[in-house]
């Protein structure tokens, strides 16, 4: 079983990303380097979602984890 993810922002966190660039989405809510992947999950038995960015572009990376379409914002923030 997976420890609940944490909530890091009740916002989402807009990235530049670069074309062809890889991406680890920090799923647990753990990480120190928001919104990606810094290692912190292990032990929560969740892992993190890459994202691979097919074009150069403003994303809205979920912030507080509860997204249902992870790793983008989809609004739950305000449910959170
Ligand atoms: Fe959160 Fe890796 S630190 S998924």
């Amino acid at each position: 079983m997976s420890d609940a993810p944490r909530i890091a922002r009740k916002s989402p966190y807009p990235v530049e990303v670069a074309k062809g660039k890889t991406y680890f989405w920090c799923a647990c809510g753990r990480s120190q380097r928001q919104p990606f992947c810094d290692g912190s999950h292990k032990g929560s038995g969740i892992e993190p979602v890459k994202y691979l960015a097919e074009s150069s572009d403003k994303i809205f990376f979920c912030g507080c984890k509860k997204t249902a379409n992870p790793p983008f914002c989809d609004g739950s923030h305000t449910k959170a």
